[in-house]
């Protein structure tokens, strides 16, 4: 018999997701749970990607526009790129399995920093890759440790800034020197999923483009704008490194109503900025209450943070299911004491606290 799989592909575990509201709530038999483990954006959908969506709707029957016209535009005239510089996916996500399906043989080594984002993992092995993992040095990225890690064999490099699931960000200066430093055959892949919530200390990669030719940029729609159920990301690259990901790609792997709701979002600063305001609200208030509990946690540069709780995360992430509140245990990510929870609306980050405490005295 032929072997299915590989062992890589064998070894692998599924994706660890927030559960499902319903699902939780048809198992434990309750209502009015929360989610704060997804990093989602709690206030709802960008309301004018909400109106382009409805307006959308009746041309469902056609295809999309397989090269994102107007939204490669819209991105072109918001961060000054030219259009083939420009990158757009089914989510981030997409673009970051086109990245190493179009650049990674079999073979080669893939660096990532650990705990990082589960994805690499599971794209590298699936695609046969060898995934060298360098640990965090007081929970950030010790670039100095990936640039060591580099061998001859050395594909592609993810860096997540700032990093999912510690929230810590990257320096303009750290990232700048250790982007100029990597060999320029090795392709960058510098996730920027949160890096609209992040302050002026954080890099931004659209700085450096042209530091380095294959450096690519990702980011998404799912987080800051409210747009995750409808899978859109976009990416800044070389054209050459465009170029190549296009010849890969799916010809219709962005849809319609997720392009037309982005090019919306874009101009939804109101919502831009009631959702940023709410998250460093949310922020202030949640580290507030936990300094009083007297419990320590990691500053964050996102709308999500790491907080160190007794007993174990498991047992804290289950007192909290039962109770309707939906966190993330940081066990997977090989953090046994931590929990990662993302910014809620007020009276969720209320219920989370009470419910913490709750949990804790429980034990
Ligand atoms: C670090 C990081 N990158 C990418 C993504 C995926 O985003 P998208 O919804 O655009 O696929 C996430 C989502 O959780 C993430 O945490």
């Amino acid at each position: 018999m032929k072997r299915l799989t590989t062992e890589k592909i064998d070894r692998l575990i599924p994706y660890p997701p927030g559960k499902p509201i319903e699902e939780l709530e048809r198992e434990l038999g309750i209502t009015g749970s929360i989610k704060l483990a997804s990093n989602e954006n709690p206030i709802g959908p960008s309301p004018m990607a909400l109106k382009a969506i409805m307006d959308n709707l009746n041309r469902l029957n056609r295809y999309p526009d397989g090269s994102s016209y107007y939204l490669k535009e819209k991105l072109s005239k918001v961060f000054n790129l030219p259009m083939e510089r420009i990158l757009v996916g089914n989510g981030s996500n997409e673009l970051i399995e086109l990245a190493i399906r179009t650049f990674l043989t079999p073979g080669e080594e893939v660096i990532q920093a650990l705990p990082t984002f589960l994805v690499y993992e599971k794209v590298v092995n699936g695609a046969g890759g060898e995934l060298v993992s360098v640990d965090l040095k007081d929970f950030r990225i010790d670039l100095d440790a990936v640039k060591r890690a580099i061998t001859p064999k050395t594909k592609l490099i993810f860096i997540n800034n700032p990093n999912n699931p510690t929230g810590t960000g990257l320096s303009k200066e750290e990232l700048e020197d250790f982007i100029k430093s990597v060999p320029k055959d090795i392709v960058i892949v510098l996730d920027e999923a949160y890096i609209e919530f992040s302050s002026d200390r954080v890099a931004k990669g659209t700085d450096f483009l042209d530091k380095h030719n294959r450096l690519i940029i990702l980011r998404t729609f799912s987080k800051l704008y409210g747009l995750a159920g409808l899978r859109i990301g976009y990416g800044f690259s070389s054209p050459e490194i465009v170029d190549y990901i296009n010849r890969v790609r799916q010809p219709f792997n962005s849809n319609l109503l997720a392009q037309a709701a982005a090019v919306a979002a874009l101009d939804d600063t109101e919502f831009v900025n009631k959702t940023l305001t709410l998250v460093n609200e949310g922020l202030k208030y949640l580290y507030k209450r936990l300094d009083e509990m007297g419990l320590s946690y990691i500053p964050t540069e996102t709308n999500f943070f790491l907080i160190k709780v007794p007993s174990g995360a498991k047992n804290i992430y289950q007192l909290m299911l039962r109770e309707g509140v939906i966190i993330r245990s940081m066990e997977s990510y090989g953090l046994k004491d931590h929990i990662r929870v993302n910014v809620g609306l007020p009276e969720e980050n209320e219920r989370f606290i009470n419910t913490l405490k709750k949990a804790i005295r429980s034990l």
